[in-house]
């Protein structure tokens, strides 16, 4: 096992023209968070995306600003998708037309095709973020095209985020299991990551899409994953279904990862996964991450407030504590506030 100590500034990446990202420099360097890991939070899209409730725009506005003031350094404010599929997010221009832009943070959405792209730039989003999985029923399922379909599908959707200055996620679900076809081979997972950086993908997180993933599968794939690819390049995207999220984010920092991708209060799931639950809770990563010494920057006080804004609406017994305070699990290490990692 390849293992790498390390940490990392509030990334930056300063390959491309990018304002946004430009903002991020500067703000980072200002608040001198130079050593830290960054988190993704993708709660008002992965998150609200699985919410049975219709959440009221406004109210999405009012949980973006609210992130954007915690120290998250990138929020996946929602998704491009077609609203026949995903009516939940069918509000993306809305949320993107009038939520208040923090300088250093970065505002990305989800985009699955062409005609999203097109919607994307018109809503000034500052990344985008392609979908695909390694497992084939998956693919189908999520976005009606097989694996090779989608990276056809991506090609002009990377082109033209290039050139209008945009950096490009690459998500690769399911990469370690798959509610359809089971146990994933890690051989699918690293050549789909090749494929989506040679058609021009800045960044591809690597997602257990299911939430099944232990610690010690996610140490047999990146051990074979970064002798291929920097790690830099590589976000970790857990769900937290097993309640095995905090372990498999720090055991993927010990191999140099330093973008995790979280929800707050462990919001979300794919309504296109049967049996997948909420991403792991950004709480419970900075919570783990900062008692393994590392500054994440991120105020949970700030993030508890962003959280409860969405208590009218959310149906919340699956992600938090239970009314009496207790841990779920007695030896829980990572609970704050009243998120709990949910580790059984
Ligand atoms: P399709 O049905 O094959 O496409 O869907 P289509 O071209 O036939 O379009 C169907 C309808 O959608 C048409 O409307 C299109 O105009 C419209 P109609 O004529 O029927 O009225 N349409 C659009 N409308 C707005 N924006 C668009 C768009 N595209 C088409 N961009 C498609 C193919 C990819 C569009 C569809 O399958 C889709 O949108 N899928 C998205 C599913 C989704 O968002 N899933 C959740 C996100 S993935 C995830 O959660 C995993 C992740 O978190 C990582 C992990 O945990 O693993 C990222
Ligand atoms: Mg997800």
């Amino acid at each position: 096992m390849r293992l790498i100590e390390s940490s990392a500034p509030c990334m930056v990446d300063f390959r491309h023209n990018n304002e946004a990202l430009r903002r991020q420099v500067t703000a980072s360097a200002l608040r001198g968070r130079n050593d830290m890991l960054k988190i993704v939070e993708v709660g008002p899209r992965d998150g609200l995306q699985n919410e049975t409730a219709v959440i009221p725009p406004d109210l999405k506005i009012a949980f973006v600003d609210a992130l954007s003031l915690s120290g998250v350094c990138e929020i996946e404010a929602s998704a491009f998708v077609s609203p026949r599929w995903v009516p939940q997010l069918a509000d993306a221009e809305e949320v993107f037309r009038s939520i208040s832009r923090t300088d250093g943070v970065i505002y990305s959405a989800l985009v699955p095709n062409e005609r999203g792209l097109d919607r994307a730039i018109a809503a000034r989003v500052d990344k985008v973020a392609v979908f695909t999985a390694a497992s084939e029923t998956f693919n189908r399922k999520n976005i009606n095209t097989s694996t090779a379909g989608s990276i056809r599908r991506f090609l002009p959707v990377v082109r033209g985020a290039k050139s209008v200055g945009l950096t490009v996620r690459g998500y690769v679900s399911t990469a370690f299991w798959c509610a359809f076809e089971g146990r994933i081979p890690p051989a699918a997972v690293i050549s789909l990551v090749e494929k989506l950086f040679d058609i021009g993908v800045d960044e591809v997180s690597v997602s257990d899409t299911v939430g099944k993933a232990t610690p010690e599968e996610v140490g047999r794939l990146l051990d074979r994953l970064l002798t291929r690819i920097p790690a830099d390049r590589i976000a970790m995207h857990f769900h937290d279904t097993y309640g095995r999220g905090v372990e498999n984010v720090l055991t993927s920092r010990l191999y140099g990862i330093r973008i995790f991708d979280a929800s707050v209060g462990g919001l979300g799931g794919c309504p296109y996964a049967p049996g997948a639950t909420g991403n792991v809770a950004t709480e419970a990563v900075v919570k783990a991450l900062e008692s393994k010494g590392v500054a994440v920057g991120v105020d949970l006080e700030k993030l508890a407030h962003a959280r409860h804004l969405l208590d009218p609406f959310l149906v919340e017994d699956r992600r938090t504590m239970p009314e009496d305070g207790s841990p779920v699990c007695a030896a829980c290490e990572y609970s704050t506030g009243d998120v709990c990692c949910r580790r059984r």
